[in-house]
C-alpha cells in the first residue's frame, strides 16, 4: 500500500476529481478526512470508502472560509495527530464562468474564478503547511487544467486562474520544500466521465456547432493516445505523487494532458 496510514484531507471531495482521488487514496491505505461545501455528496464518498473497508470521515467545510478550514484541520489533528497530505480539488461550476467572449465579459464574472480558485488553494495550502512544518514532512496538492498554458476561447478568467494556481504551486514549494514539504499539482486533460467537462463543452458547442461526441473526438484527436483520460488514471497518478515514491517531485505541475500540451 503506497499511502499506508497517511492522514489525508481532501477539499471538494464530493466532486468528480476529489471523490476519485479519495477512493484511490483509501485503497492505498490512507486515513481520509473528506470535506465539501455540502455534506451529502462528501458523505456518500465516505460511506463508499468505509463500506469497502477503508477509513474516511466527512465534514461540511467551505474551502473559502478561513475559520471553518482552521476549525476542521484542528479537529483532524486532534483525532489523527498530524496531516500528511492536503489535496485541494475544489471546482466552481463552469456554467458560471465560461461562454462569454472576453470583450463582452464583465469584471465580476472575469474575477470570480481567479479569486475563488487562488483563494481556496492559498487558504488550504497555508493552513496545511502550518501544521506540516513542525513535522518537517507533508505533501500539498491541487489540480489545474491545460488552460494554464495554452490559449482557449470563451473561458473568461478560468485560464488566468489555472495559471495563477500553477505559479502558487511553484512559489509554495520554493518556500516549503526546504522544510520537508513537497508541493505538486496535477494538470489532467478533460475527463468525459465528469459533469465539469460537459459543462465546459456547452458554450463551445453553441459557438462551433459540434455535438458532445464530436467535441470529445476533437479533444481526443489532440492527444498522442487519441483518447481522453479516465478518472482512474488521474487518481492513480495522484496516489503516486502523494506517496514517498515521488520524493523527488516538488514545485511542479504534472502534465497529464496525454501529449496535447508540450512541456
Ligand atoms: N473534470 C475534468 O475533466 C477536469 C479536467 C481538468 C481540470 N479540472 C479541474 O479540476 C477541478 C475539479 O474538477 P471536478 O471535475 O472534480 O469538478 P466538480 O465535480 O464540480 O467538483 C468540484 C467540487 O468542489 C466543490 N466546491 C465548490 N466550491 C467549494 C467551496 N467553496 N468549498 C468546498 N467545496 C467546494 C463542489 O461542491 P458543490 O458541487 O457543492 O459546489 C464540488 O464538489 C476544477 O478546477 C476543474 O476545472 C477538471
Amino acid at each position: 500500500m503506497m499511502l499506508k496510514d497517511k492522514v489525508a484531507v481532501i477539499y471538494g471531495a464530493g466532486g468528480a476529481i476529489g471523490g476519485a482521488v479519495a477512493r484511490a487514496f483509501a485503497r492505498e491505505g490512507a486515513k481520509l478526512f473528506l470535506t465539501g461545501r455540502l455534506r451529502a455528496p462528501v458523505e456518500a464518498v465516505a460511506e463508499d470508502i468505509v463500506s469497502a473497508g477503508g477509513s474516511a470521515e466527512a465534514a461540511e467545510v467551505d474551502a473559502l472560509d478561513e475559520q471553518a478550514l482552521d476549525r476542521h484541520l484542528r479537529s483532524v489533528i486532534d483525532k489523527a495527530s498530524r496531516v500528511d497530505i492536503s489535496f485541494n480539488a475544489v471546482g466552481i461550476p463552469n456554467r458560471t464562468i465560461l461562454g462569454v467572449p472576453l470583450v463582452e465579459l464583465d469584471v465580476e464574472q472575469f474575477s470570480l474564478p481567479i479569486t475563488t480558485y487562488t483563494t481556496s488553494y492559498f487558504l488550504t495550502a497555508r493552513l496545511a503547511a502550518r501544521h506540516m512544518i513542525p513535522n518537517r514532512s507533508g505533501v500539498i496538492m491541487t489540480v489545474t487544467a491545460l488552460h494554464s498554458r495554452t490559449g482557449i476561447p470563451l473561458v473568461g478568467g478560468y485560464g488566468p486562474a489555472m495559471a495563477a494556481k500553477e505559479a502558487l504551486t511553484r512559489d509554495l514549494s520554493a518556500e516549503l520544500a526546504p522544510q520537508g514539504i513537497r508541493v505538486v499539482g496535477l494538470r489532467p486533460q478533460g475527463m468525459p466521465e465528469t459533469r465539469t467537462i460537459k459543462e465546459a463543452f456547452e458554450p463551445r458547442a453553441k459557438a462551433s456547432g459540434m455535438t458532445w461526441e464530436q467535441w470529445q473526438e476533437f479533444l481526443a484527436s489532440r492527444t498522442h493516445t487519441r483518447r481522453l483520460m479516465t478518472l482512474e488514471e488521474m487518481a492513480n497518478m495522484a496516489v503516486f505523487m502523494a506517496s514517498d515514491q515521488a520524493s523527488g517531485m516538488t514545485g511542479t505541475t504534472v502534465n497529464l494532458t496525454m501529449g496535447s500540451l508540450d512541456d
